[in-house]
């Protein structure tokens, strides 16, 4: 696992930009899988940014996203469909038909998701994943538990997670309870990873990933496996490595 520690969330932020920025001018047509939370919105803005200055161009990058909540409408303030374009999507130029971004199923049909992960493969699979991480070490919405699973599914949230992310709500009760989220084997099939961290409160769960066993009581851990992984986390999160 390659390891960059940053001074700070600024730069980051800079560092993730560049990462996906030369992805993107190496290969035009690059596939990028993207994740939301607070932790890349530094990011997006870089690229943003970059965008303005005419230094990338993301015209011909497909997108898909990591995984989004279930029974939230895309209008919703905390969907990461509004993330995705109230950061991101909104600002450059990624072509509407080029976005993907996971969907809940009220029929809760199991096949339904696993639609997602054919798109992904038709578009040629995934070059580069961005990844944030949990306090409790989850990626995407893979919770930690006694088994993961492989493909895009419907899942029940954590009660860590459910606090964790109850900051973006009113109130706890009104976080969603599920979401759809892309397998640990989707996301350990992208061709690179860089996974951002940033903060204390992810000390723990970053030792874990880059030290611990691997365990699927620790999704993270599992990157281990992956051949072309980059961790990029600031000095807090990188505080007990
Ligand atoms: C959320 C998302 C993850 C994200 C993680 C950390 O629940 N589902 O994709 O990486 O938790 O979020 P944050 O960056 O806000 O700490």
């Amino acid at each position: 696992m390659n390891i960059i520690i940053a001074e700070n969330y600024q730069d980051l932020s800079e560092k993730a930009a560049g990462i996906v920025a030369e992805e993107v001018k190496r290969n035009q047509q690059a596939v990028l899988g993207l994740a939301t939370g607070s932790t890349p919105e530094g990011m997006y803005a870089q690229l943003v940014k970059m965008f303005q200055e005419k230094k990338v161009d993301f015209n011909s990058v497909v997108t898909f996203n990591l995984d989004e909540y279930a029974c939230l409408s895309p209008e919703h303030a905390q969907s990461y469909h509004y993330y995705m374009h109230q950061h991101f999507f909104e600002h450059v130029n990624v072509r509407d038909e080029n976005i993907h971004i996971p969907c809940y199923n009220d029929k809760n049909i199991a096949d339904s998701y696993l639609e997602y992960d054919r798109m992904i493969s038709e578009a040629g699979g995934i070059d580069l994943q961005v990844l944030g991480i949990g306090g409790n070490g989850h990626i995407g919405f893979n919770e930690p538990n006694n088994y993961l699973h492989t493909h895009t599914h419907l899942i029940d949230l954590s009660e860590d997670t459910i606090e964790a992310n109850s900051r973006f709500f009113d109130s706890p009760g009104e976080v969603p309870r599920q979401a759809v989220t892309m397998g640990m084997g989707s996301i350990m099939d992208a061709l690179k990873i860089i996974l951002l961290a940033s903060g204390k409160n992810k000390a723990r769960a970053v030792q874990g990933m880059c030290t611990g066993k691997i365990t699927t009581n620790l999704p993270a851990s599992l990157l281990q496996l992956h051949r072309d992984i980059t961790l990029l986390a600031d000095k807090e999160a990188a505080s007990l490595l």
